[in-house]
């Protein structure tokens, strides 16, 4: 069984703010998105990476491998590109989403992700979270607490995230792309069982400038 993956690269880095896209900026000597690249070319159940790029910028991602899609507007528009470029060349029945934004995620979670939802087949998708520490209240419009809410059904949503092909197309073509902040919220939208696979704490989101130190740390203690 081999399973394609979309890594999704075509964010402008606004919060970053290095003055280019985020996924071509420099981690530990190598692009952002390199790091991501590098850990699903070691999973073992993965057998082609796509990337989807900044519109123009292709030539600027040279990882050897890869295939590079153009991104759209949105994440979601970026996932919707690189998906029917991957259903263009082949019939898979999965395919994992991952962040360019997380360069820590492991081999060990993407094959986990993949073996888990196949091993499933009441879920449609499973998607990679990590438990809630912090507490959580939910403010009302005037911005004073309305509740606290019970954080050990909480969890905060990570990639990888693995779905079922079928499903992800047909979400993507009936979902509001444009609010859809993950790929997971489309399924759920659409009436699909998504599960939750727990993530290791280091699998950390690029977003502001102190987040890059942080990575370059967690990537100096994991070598
Ligand atoms: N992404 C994408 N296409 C878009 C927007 C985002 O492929 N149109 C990707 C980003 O490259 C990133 C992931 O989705 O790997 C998560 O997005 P985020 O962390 O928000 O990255 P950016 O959108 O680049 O950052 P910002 O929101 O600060 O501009
Ligand atoms: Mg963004």
């Amino acid at each position: 069984m081999g399973v394609p993956a979309l890594i999704v690269a075509a964010g402008s880095g606004q919060r970053l703010g290095a003055g280019g896209p985020k996924a071509l900026v420099e981690l530990a000597g190598r692009p952002l998105y390199a790091w991501s690249v590098e850990a699903f070319r070691q999973a073992s159940w993965v057998d082609r990476i796509y990337v989807a790029v900044p519109p123009g910028q292709a030539d600027r991602f040279t990882e050897p491998g890869i295939v590079t899609v153009e991104g759209g507007e949105t994440r979601s528009h970026s996932v919707a590109n690189g998906l029917a470029a991957i259903t263009a060349e082949g019939s898979p029945e999965m395919v994992v989403v991952h962040d360019a934004a997380r360069p820590l995620v492991s081999p060990a979670l993407i094959d986990a992700a993949v073996i888990g939802l196949d091993a499933d087949v009441e879920l449609h998708a499973l998607i990679a979270a990590a438990p809630v520490t912090d507490t959580v209240k939910r403010l009302g419009e005037d911005g004073v607490v309305v509740e606290t809410l019970n954080r050990s059904t909480l969890v905060s949503v990570q990639t990888p995230q693995v779905f079922r092909v079928g499903f992800l197309r047909d979400a993507i073509a009936t979902g509001d792309l444009a609010a859809a902040t993950d790929d997971a919220s489309l399924i759920e939208a659409a009436g699909g069982s998504v599960g939750v696979i727990e993530s290791p704490s280091g699998n950390i989101k690029v977003t502001v400038p102190g987040d890059l130190d942080l990575a370059a740390l967690l990537l100096e203690r994991n070598r």
